[in-house]
């Protein structure tokens, strides 16, 4: 059999690539340690010492706000030494494998990588190097590949909900947009279905929907208003207009007419929905600045919480 790359013999997180095929309990002892993390700001130390004397290094391929600066923050409040590669000058521009790159690394006593990168399974790759070269005390945290995965993100977005909602297992979430290019909809899909979510939909116009999308679990909705009805959570997605081939949709504006969240059409979700989006936000597109600012949204605390769920993955997957 096959193990997971991710879990060690013991079923203990060892690297974070995936949500799919995640245990219950392994995702929601994440959440769980990720709580004391978020008071943590509140404290005159922002420090605690569970990774003192770690190195991690910080390989970001793909551009990047948010992930990028909260997993530093991150590593840093756990008291890491963070080393964040300059990737435009890095030897991968001189033709050097991600391979050799990691293995030249790993030779400086890296002792975890955050990686993002455009090619789905590269922070896998990695991963099965690792363990296949006997690095074993080496860690791997996805941060973002491809239109395969974003973890981390999917547990923020977790995170979140929980936080608001406290439960599960009575929620209508709906995520909209983008479905077919965003690996923030994949993750988050896997973590709501494992978590027991038991109404997950996707919205959206059926150029942005992968195909078999409805195998993930979920209710596959072209019309905005049927699909907004009765939700308690919104998603928001980014059109992955980097990752699109070809023209998928008409124009922008036709794009914010049917499918962008305005006040209207948020009226017809429950009066204590909460509003969420991964970021980059693009106003006027997928979201109107009044939802985006409005009293439903959750997109900053979301940001917020990231760090702590960072903070949650980076200390269980070292303590591991
Ligand atoms: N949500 C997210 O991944 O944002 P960044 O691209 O800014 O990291």
């Amino acid at each position: 059999m096959i193990r997971n790359p991710q879990l060690n013999a013991n079923g203990e997180l060892t690297h974070l690539l995936t949500l799919e095929g995640l245990p219950a309990d392994v995702i929601r002892h994440i959440l769980d340690t990720a709580e004391p993390f978020a008071s943590i700001s509140e404290r005159e130390v922002k420090k605690v010492p569970l990774l003192r004397g770690k190195a991690v290094f910080n390989l970001f391929f793909e551009n990047s706000t948010r992930t990028r600066t909260t997993f530093e923050i991150a590593a840093k409040r756990l008291s890491a030494d963070v080393i964040n590669l300059n990737i435009g000058v890095s030897s991968t521009s001189k033709g050097e494998t991600l391979l050799d790159t990691v293995d030249n690394l790993v030779a400086m006593n890296a002792d975890m990588f955050v990686v993002r990168h455009a090619q789905s399974g590269a922070p896998h790759l990695i991963a099965t190097h690792l363990n296949q070269h006997r690095q074993t005390h080496v860690h791997v945290v996805n941060a973002g590949d491809g239109r395969h995965a974003h973890p981390t993100q999917g547990l923020l977005d977790l995170y979140t909900i929980r936080h608001y909602k406290r439960e599960f297992t009575n929620l209508t979430v709906a995520i909209v947009g983008d479905v077919l290019h965003s690996r923030v909809a994949r993750s988050l899909i896997h973590g709501l279905t494992t978590l027991g979510t038991p109404e997950v939909r996707v919205i959206g116009p059926r150029t942005l929907m992968p195909t078999r999308v409805d195998a993930m679990g979920v209710r596959v909705f072209t019309d905005m208003s049927a699909g907004l009805a009765g939700c308690d959570v919104v998603v928001m997605l980014r059109l992955q207009s980097e990752r699109m081939k070809g023209t998928l949709l008409p124009s922008a504006g036709e794009y914010f007419k049917h499918y962008g969240l305005t006040p209207d059409k948020l009226a017809l979700a429950r009066p204590d929905v909460i509003v969420m989006h991964p970021g980059p936000m693009n106003r006027g597109v997928e979201i109107d600045s009044a939802v985006a600012d409005g009293e439903r949204s959750v997109i900053l605390p979301q940001v917020t919480f990231g760090i702590a769920v960072r903070m949650a993955v980076m200390s269980i997957i070292a303590g591991n």
